[in-house]
This record gives C-alpha cells, structure tokens and sequence, in this order.
C-alpha cells in the first residue's frame, strides 16, 4: 500500500513544525521507528520517496536518506529497486494482515472496575510512600510485609471465622497463584470440581499437574465421588459460593471433606475467591477452621477491589508452609511492597470494611434487577445460586441455546461462559453469566430479552 506524504507526517505526530534544530537524523529515525514498531505504519506500507518526504517534513534530502537507510540496516524497512522503500517489520506474534479485534469481554467473575476506589487508594500509596523507610525498597519478604499479614489475620479471624495469626499467612498474587505454589510445593494430583473455573483446571494442566474432575450438585462437591480417586494430592473447593452454579458447601459434606483429607492425605483447596460478596446474610465462615491442618485457605482482593492490583493470601497447613514460601520466592521474589503496604492500610482503617459493604449493596441491586428482568423476558429459565458474587448460572439451556445466549451478549458486552454439561442435579449445557457490569435496569432488560430470543 502506497501512503502520501500527508499520511506519513501524520504517523509521525507531528508534521514539520516539530522537527527540532538539531539531531534531525536521529530525530526522524526514532519517528519512522516508533510509526513502524506500533503499526502506525503496517507491514507492507510503501513510503513516498526521499525527496518528497524532505520537501513534506522541511529537512535535507541527504538527512531523510540517511534516516531512511538506518532503518533499513536495522531490518524496519526494505529497498526495493522499482518499488521503493517498503515497511517490512512487523510487531512479534501478529498476523500480516491486522484484524478488526472484536470488543474485549471480560470473564462472568469480573467486577464493575469503575467501582474501584481510586482516589482512596491513592491516597493510601501516596501514604505508604511518605512512610516507607528506604530498607523496605529492597526485595520484600517473599510470605509477605509483616504489616499486611497482620492485618489479614485480623481481617480473616474477624469476617471469615479463620482462626489464623499472621505467621500463617502468605501474600500471593491472587488466587490464581496459589495453586502454582502448590504444583511447585510438589502437589501433582488434583481434583477440580465438574463443573468449575475452567481457568483453574487449565492452568493446573499447563503447570504439569494431573487433574481429574469431581462432580457438584445442588449441596456443592460430591465428596463421595473422590472415593474413585487414589493417591490425590489436592481437592479443590469453592465452598462459600461455587463457581458457576452458585450454591453453598453443605455443612455435612465440609466435614466430610476435612475427614477424608485427613484420611487420604491430601489437602483442600479453599478457593474463597468471592465469599465477602454475599448479600442476604453473612457469608458461611471458612471450611478452613474445620481443619487448619489440611486446609490452605485462599482468597483475594479480584472480586471487591479489583483483579489488576493482583493481591491475595493463602493460608496453608504449618507443613506446607516452607514449602509454599520457597515457591513463592522462585516464582516472583516476593508481592509488590508499596500495593502490600496500601492494601494493610486499607484494612486496618477500616476503609475496606466499608468498600466492601458500599460495593455489596450495588451488586445485591444489580443481581436483583437481572433475576427480575428474567422472570419478565424469560420466566421458564432456571437461575441457580445464592444472592452473592457477581455472577448467575442459568441451567439446563441446552447446547446450542447456550452458545447462542453467549454470543448475543458479548455483543452487549456483557461476559457469559457455556458451562459444558452442567452440574449432575441440572444436566445439560448452561450459562454462566456475570452481572456486575448490569448498571441500570434497561441494560438488564436487554440481556433478559437476549437470553429470550437465543431460546426462540
Ligand atoms: C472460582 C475462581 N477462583 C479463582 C479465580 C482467580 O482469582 P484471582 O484474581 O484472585 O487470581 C477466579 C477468577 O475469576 C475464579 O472465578
């Protein structure tokens, strides 16, 4: 494709009047470069040539060539003797020709970011930044700053019933890390729940781990299924609030549960990665004070703040411990000090206690408006789950009315997973949709009635 050289003084932001005094070489070689290297200029764009380009930009010839040939040393460019000099570099990983990227959707379990309390949090890293003396600057703990510990000890034995001290706690980056540490503490064998994060499973995968698949029914995981199972390392749990189908562990099968990990050696992976979001009562406390010896508890700051800071904790039983904090100073040499500092700030406060209810009481309305919009547009569908998290699951809708559900709102933009086969109690493939985003009623109109004529 042949460009003019309007079109190129564009790319280079500037036009003729920011060509400084001197270094105009350099100058223009850095513009080229940079119009190249972010696409400005793709791969195959043919240049105008030297002499209308100096008279286009005010420069020399002699200086645009010598720019030019630069590039073309360095492999941004190509000569070519009839056609001219060509774009020939293209940005790593790209397709030749560039593709229109569709809206980007987030998954079903993402917050509304925009709650995210900005102007609080600055002020808490401004803060931390004032205090911090300079020796913190250096490659933190890798189990975590003492400061932010203790206040997440305090902060799980206060909401989340735990009964931890905060030489108990290991600062992650969130809760994906958590299973990672665990692979590299050498658990290698791991159950999952059917149907679950299909993150999880993959990433569990990914690190070299076996992983089998453990069904749910309307009381949680089926801990009789593990009976099928020898020599497993870990289980893992959403226990306060399942993902995708939403119901609660059943008390029974959470003692269950601890007395078959204590029978068979393995340990429970607590994942309570939304459970401050409950909105009809307090959450259940942690299955984790059931048994602190083969539970390691895990959540994070994902669902109430938000999943960019990546800040979490675990828990793990005393004899995991060493293991795990070796693990975490291989992966990473430790959490981000000044977010860690930030985040204890906010906890011992008091701060975040009130974030976390100011946020359950928008996500509580937004839920309601979507299970009421529902029942306008599309009475006969199943909705499953407890009032919490920021996600419904929609049963039994079949194959192809799932798929068809998903795509017709991720062209509202409103995230939604097919969840393959269902739990054993509603078989059949479902929804996962998530309704943080739903911020009036009209927007959750327009997903019920999505959902309505995916079924016609
Ligand atoms: C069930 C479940 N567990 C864990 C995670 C990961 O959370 P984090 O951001 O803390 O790594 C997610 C993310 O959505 C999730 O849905």
């Amino acid at each position: 494709m042949r460009i003019d050289v309007d079109a190129v003084l564009l790319h280079l932001g500037s036009g003729a009047t920011g060509v400084p005094a001197r270094g105009r070489t350099a100058w223009l070689r850095a513009r080229l470069r940079a119009a190249v290297v972010t696409g400005a200029l793709p791969v195959g764009t043919v240049l105008p040539g030297t002499r209308a380009l100096a008279a286009g930009l005010g420069l020399a010839r002699g200086t645009v060539g010598e720019a030019v040939q630069q590039l073309v040393d360095e492999g941004y460019l190509t000569a070519r003797p009839r056609s001219g000099v060509v774009v020939s570099w293209q940005p790593p990983g790209t397709a030749p020709t560039p593709r229109r990227a569709g809206p980007r959707v987030p998954s079903p379990g993402q917050p509304d970011t925009a709650l995210y309390p900005r102007a609080q949090w600055s002020r808490l890293v401004r803060d931390v930044l004032v205090h911090l003396p300079a020796r913190d600057l250096g490659y933190p703990a890798p189990a975590g700053h003492p400061a932010l510990r203790e206040a997440l000890a305090d902060h799980l034995r206060r909401t989340r019933g735990a009964d931890v001290g905060a030489d108990d706690v290991v600062v992650v980056a969130g809760v994906a890390q958590v299973g990672a540490l665990l692979v590299a503490a050498g658990l290698r064998r791991w159950a999952v729940e059917r149907p679950g994060s299909p993150g999880q499973g993959a990433q569990l995968r990914s690190l070299g781990a076996q992983v089998v698949e453990v069904p749910v029914d309307e009381r949680g995981l089926v801990a009789g299924a593990l009976d099928g199972h020898t020599g497993l390392d870990a289980v893992v749990v959403t226990a306060a609030h399942q993902y995708p189908t939403g119901c609660v562990l059943a008390p029974e099968r959470r003692q269950d549960l601890v007395r078959r990990a204590r029978a068979a050696g393995f340990v429970l992976l607590e994942d309570d990665y939304d459970a401050e979001l409950r909105y009809d009562r307090e959450p259940v406390g942690v299955m984790h004070a059931l048994g602190p010896d083969v539970v390691v508890l895990a959540g994070s700051v994902s669902k109430p703040l938000a999943p960019a800071l990546r800040l979490g904790w675990m828990v793990p039983p005393a004899d995991l411990r060493e293991a795990v904090v070796a693990a975490k100073h291989t992966a990473d040499l430790g959490s981000p000090v000044v977010d860690q500092l930030a985040l204890a700030g906010m906890l011992t406060s008091g701060a975040y206690l009130r974030h976390v209810r100011r946020v359950r009481g928008v996500y509580r309305a937004r839920r309601d408006m979507l299970l009421a919009a529902l029942a306008r547009h599309a009475p006969d569908v199943v909705v499953t789950g407890v009032s919490a998290g920021l996600h419904v699951y929609l049963a039994q809708l079949g194959p192809d009315v799932a798929a068809r559900g998903r795509s017709a709102l991720a062209a509202l933009g409103v995230p939604a997973e097919v969840v393959p086969g269902g739990p054993v109690h509603l078989p059949g493939d479902g929804l996962v949709v998530g309704f943080a985003s739903l911020r009036d009623a009209a927007r959750a109109d327009a997903v019920a009635q999505a959902l309505a004529a995916a079924r016609d």
